[in-house]
């Protein structure tokens, strides 16, 4: 039979860049995860590599050998680099702590971390998600944004800052502000995204050097009632409307609250990929779709209390399974765009 067409390949003749995370522990120890990636891939997004915790083993050194091997990986391969992410409150080393509190302190903190990583990887990164998640309605601030350690030293500045760093220690790159719990028909996730158009708006006001939205995408099947492919849509097109791109930087579908039969978990986590991607990607501004995993055996849901099932059996959210055979979530990634118009 002949070598299906990849993924990576279907996708671009659509004008939509594919991939998915990978680390360097998951390349080294698998060599059937390796071909699957080089086979399916368009674009590698480092799980940890490029986040501060493996960057920044301690406060004045950095490690780069698992960005360099990451680099090389995919530059061997022929595929896109995604960097994630300069500025996270989620991934921090244990000798950041709450940071530097003061403004100067924190600002000289960021600026020397973007700097010094945006500048050395210069040219050899598609885009970097430069500030990851900075909303939270729940942290109770009028403007809706995340009362983060950057945000408590820095001020919102550090939003820009960052954005404007990244810019001239790269301006190769797109740069993309990257966030989560967006995708839903809910009141919660309406006013998260209420709070991120506002955040947007004021950026594009001053001139922050912006490109894409990254909608990460962390969808449950169980609550697909709560999706309305319209509000999707629409949220999409008024980012579009504010001249940037939309990336899809995340995805993958938990079975959390699924009964425990095999085949109805699959069944319903493909029903919910191919019901969000039919969505997406019916919007032109959508110019990526990156997995947030493509095997179950690599999956970090079984370690999220958030993610993980309740009653303790091994989700099963990727399109592949632990033994990297393709799962129904497969065909209905592929049938979604086979389906979609070229951008
Ligand atoms: O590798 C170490 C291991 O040596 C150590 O024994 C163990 C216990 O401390 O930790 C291991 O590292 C963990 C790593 O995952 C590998 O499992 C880190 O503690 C843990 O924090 C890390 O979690 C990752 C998380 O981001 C934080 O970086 C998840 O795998 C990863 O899927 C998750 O991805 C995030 C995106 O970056 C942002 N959007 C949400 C998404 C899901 O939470």
């Amino acid at each position: 039979m002949a070598q299906q067409q990849g993924m990576a390949a279907l996708a671009a003749e659509k004008g939509v860049l594919f991939g998915s995370t990978l680390t360097r522990g998951q390349a080294d120890e698998s060599a059937e995860m390796r071909r699957l990636a080089r086979q399916e891939m368009g674009a590698i997004v480092p799980g940890f590599e490029f986040k501060w915790p493996t960057l920044r083993p301690g406060p004045w050194e950095f490690d780069f050998s698992g960005a360099e091997a990451m680099l090389r990986l995919a530059e061997e391969q022929g595929q896109k680099t995604r960097g994630h992410a300069l500025v996270w409150h989620g991934a921090l080393p244990g000798w950041f702590g709450d940071g530097p509190a003061d403004a100067m302190g924190m600002r000289t903190l960021l600026r020397h971390h973007i700097d010094t990583v945006a500048r050395r990887y210069a040219g050899r990164i598609h885009s970097w998600d430069v500030v990851n998640e900075p909303v939270e309605p729940w942290d109770g601030r009028q403007d809706g944004l995340r009362d983060s350690p950057f945000l408590r030293s820095m001020g919102t500045d550090y939003i820009d800052l960052s954005f404007r760093w990244a810019a001239e220690a790269d301006p190769q790159a797109r740069l993309v502000l990257n966030e989560y719990g967006v995708e839903m028909a809910t009141a919660e996730q309406e006013a998260r995204r209420t709070a991120l158009l506002r955040l947007v708006e004021g950026m594009l006001r001053r001139r922050v050097p912006l490109h894409a939205i990254g909608i990460q995408a962390h969808l449950a099947a169980a609550r697909q009632h709560e999706f309305e492919a319209e509000v999707l849509r629409r949220f999409i097109r008024r980012i579009a409307a504010l001249g940037l791109d939309c990336y899809i930087t995340e995805l993958d579908v938990t079975d959390r609250g699924l009964p425990p039969d095999i085949a109805t978990r699959d069944a319903a986590v493909a029903h919910t990929y191919r019901v969000f991607l039919d969505a997406a990607l019916a919007e032109p501004s959508v110019k990526a779709v990156i997995l947030w995993g493509i095997s179950d055996r690599y999956t970090w849901m079984n370690d999220s209390r958030f993610a993980r099932r309740e009653d303790g059996l091994p989700t099963r959210p990727h399109p592949f399974d632990a033994d990297f055979r393709p799962k129904p979530a497969w065909d209905a990634i592929r049938e979604a765009f086979r389906a979609a118009s070229a951008r």
